[in-house]
């Protein structure tokens, strides 16, 4: 069986305020986005029905969207409630949502002041069940070549589709060697992140992590500070040097997809998935799946 492509599904994608069936939800090949790289998106998971951080998730949208000269006519409440309205037209409990603003097709240029700003909200199933066992193998990173861009060179703030073309770039090398994925360094030779996820290092009962000053200070990395605080584990936010890689015990990725995934190399440097990792990725599940202050989409 093969999985259908993306344009090719049943159910409905929420399309400037209605909901559209899957197919008919297309654009023009003369659309300012597809040229310009002017889109913001947002990747959002619903566990048992609620979307972990649908707020939040809306808001960064929002902001992304300024960021990129570009005002989203919805509000943030209108968004969310647009996410709760499509999650349940499309019958979805444990699924993905991809929220993406986009400029349109009325000019071709670099300015594109008059263009309209067109939003779309499209969901897909996807189960989160994984075996710890599994996980805890830990992940093999390959060392980008690519470096995370200067906040003067970049809307490094932003959750901006252009930032991702480095990703996929680091992606595609990392995979053809054999990795699953790749860790990034900055433009100042400082680790930064992976291709769609922050990163953590454990060494001494200590958690330190790289202070997000040219990358997205992601949400699951925020939560997943406060999950380590409430164990009294001390979370350090610094600068981190390659080298220093040589000296941490444990590392593992965050993000909405990623979940907290442990990671065994990244280039030459090992590391042993451990106690840190196993209580996070614990502690991260039981909290996305037992949300209780959230919204459902009934
Ligand atoms: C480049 C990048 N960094 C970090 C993250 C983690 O962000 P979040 O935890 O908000 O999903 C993501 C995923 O959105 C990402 O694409």
């Amino acid at each position: 069986m093969t999985t259908p492509t993306f344009d090719n599904r049943d159910g409905f994608i929420w399309f400037n305020g209605e909901l559209k069936p899957w197919r008919d939800s297309t654009l023009h090949v003369l659309s300012h986005a597809l040229h310009y790289a002017s889109a913001v998106f947002e990747g959002e998971r619903s566990y048992n029905g609620k979307v972990f951080k649908l707020a939040e998730h809306g808001e960064r949208l929002i902001k992304s969207g300024k960021i990129l000269d570009m005002t989203i006519p919805y509000s943030a409440a209108e968004l969310d409630a647009a996410v709760l309205e499509t999650l349940k037209a499309n019958n979805i409990v444990d699924g993905y949502v991809r929220r993406i603003a986009w400029r349109g097709s009325e000019m071709m240029g670099v300015a594109a002041q008059t263009t309209k700003i067109n939003v779309a909200i499209a969901t897909w199933q996807w189960p989160s069940y994984f075996k710890p066992e599994e996980r805890l193998k830990g992940i093999r990173l390959d060392l980008s070549k690519w470096a995370r861009p200067a906040p003067n060179t970049a809307p490094t703030d932003a959750k901006a589709a252009g930032l991702y073309m480095i990703c996929t770039m680091s992606k595609h090398d990392a995979e053809r060697k054999g990795y699953a994925d790749a860790m990034l360094l900055d433009y100042r030779g400082h680790v930064a992140e992976a291709t769609g996820a922050n990163v953590f290092f454990a060494k001494d009962g200590k958690l330190h992590t790289p202070t997000p000053d040219c990358f997205l200070n992601g949400i699951t990395r925020r939560t997943v500070i406060d999950l380590a605080k409430a164990r009294g584990i001390e979370v350090i936010e610094r600068t981190i040097l390659p080298e220093e890689m040589a000296d941490f015990e444990e590392c593992f990725l965050t993000g909405t997809a990623a979940e907290v995934t442990p990671v065994s190399e990244i280039g030459q440097y090992t590391f042993t998935p451990g106690q840190i990792c196993k209580t996070l990725m614990e502690d991260y599940m039981a909290l996305v799946t037992g949300q209780k202050d959230a919204v459902a989409a009934e």
